[in-house]
């Protein structure tokens, strides 16, 4: 294998909180190990377009506190072309990039492993998606704080309604994971999740209305996960509204959006993004390539990407069981 001189780095995808803290850590722990650290904006846009400028030390001071990512973000359309792949490539040599560190989210990591094996070039991941929907790792950088911020919200969403006796349907992140919404409904004593992973064996909705959920309870609070296969929580609300014609004035429907994905990481995101960092340029150092860096019980792991982008990263079923239990 040729030898490492020159690493590039880039953020890809839905930005998260700690993607900074990772920038940092993955900057510090090259230079310290002395390689040069070379920063890529806008994710694959900024390979394809040549925005590649040099990172120092002092480059990446007092970010690690801010959420989004210095380096910018994007999802690239030109990256998933042939084209864009090879004037990407023709960038790489230009800067003399030896190996790349790429922080983001499971389509991130898909483009990695295609580059990687197109131009047989190494490439270590780091999981940053709030989603936390890789496999093998067992919490991705952002997951922690987009967690926080859910219950934050929904603590003052429960303070009106339970005022007004209200049904509120809160709409949370993930495509197609239900990580959030689960996590979330009982970090912040919700009545129940309706998530993605269950949409074909239950009828959550029905679970929810037959169990009365207004028989003990003024008020209730369900956390849906935006993916098509729960219909969010408009479609949820439009079920009820039909369906359970009894409730329907006292439904109130809150789509939280991309407040999740903003704000200033947790300390467990800021320790998570920091270790991986480093463990990035520890992988490289030891000849690893096409992996990601993955969290074992406390324990950093290296994940081949074909294992951490394999879909159906699953949920502990007892968190579904206990949300029941403590919802009565
Ligand atoms: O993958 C992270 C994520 O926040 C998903 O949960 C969400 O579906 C998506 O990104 C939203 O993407 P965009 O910012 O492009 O609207």
């Amino acid at each position: 294998m040729a030898e490492i001189k020159t690493i590039g780095l880039l953020t890809s995808g839905g930005d998260a909180p700690g993607m900074n803290a990772a920038i940092r850590a993955v900057t510090r722990a090259a230079i310290f190990n002395g390689f040069k650290v070379k920063g890529i904006y806008r994710g694959y846009k900024g390979l394809v377009d040549d925005e590649i400028v040099d990172l120092q030390t002092q480059s990446v001071s007092g970010i690690m506190h801010h959420g989004g990512t210095i380096l910018k973000t994007a999802r690239c359309k030109e990256f998933m072309t042939v084209e864009g792949r090879q004037q990407a490539h023709e960038n790489i040599k230009k800067h003399g990039i030896d190996a790349l560190v790429v922080i983001g989210g499971d389509g991130s990591l898909s483009g990695a492993r295609q580059f990687a094996n197109e131009f047989d070039f190494p490439i270590v991941g780091i999981p940053g998606t709030i989603d936390n929907d890789l496999n093998g790792t067992d919490h991705t950088i952002g997951y922690d704080t987009a967690l926080n911020t859910i219950m934050w919200c929904v603590d003052r969403i429960r303070d009106t309604a339970s005022s007004h006796e209200r049904l509120f349907i809160i709409e949370v992140m993930g495509r197609e994971s239900g990580f959030l919404a689960l996590n979330g409904a009982i970090a912040s004593g919700a009545e129940a999740a309706i998530i993605p992973e269950m949409s074909t064996e239950v009828d959550q909705l029905s679970e929810l209305i037959q169990s009365g959920f207004r028989k003990s309870k003024n008020s209730s609070i369900v956390l849906v996960a935006e993916s098509p296969a729960t219909g969010g929580a408009m479609g949820v609300a439009e079920r009820i509204r039909k369906e359970f014609p009894q409730y329907n004035l006292r439904v109130r429907v809150t789509i939280l959006g991309h407040l999740q994905r903003g704000g200033s990481p947790t300390a467990q995101d800021r320790i998570l993004a920091s270790r991986m960092g480093a463990a990035a340029i520890d992988a490289l150092l030891e000849g690893q390539r096409n992996i990601m860096i993955g969290d074992d019980d406390e324990k950093i792991v290296y994940v081949p990407f074909s294992k951490a982008i394999r879909h159906g990263k699953e949920i502990d079923r007892d968190l579904l069981e206990l949300l029941k239990k403590l919802s009565i």
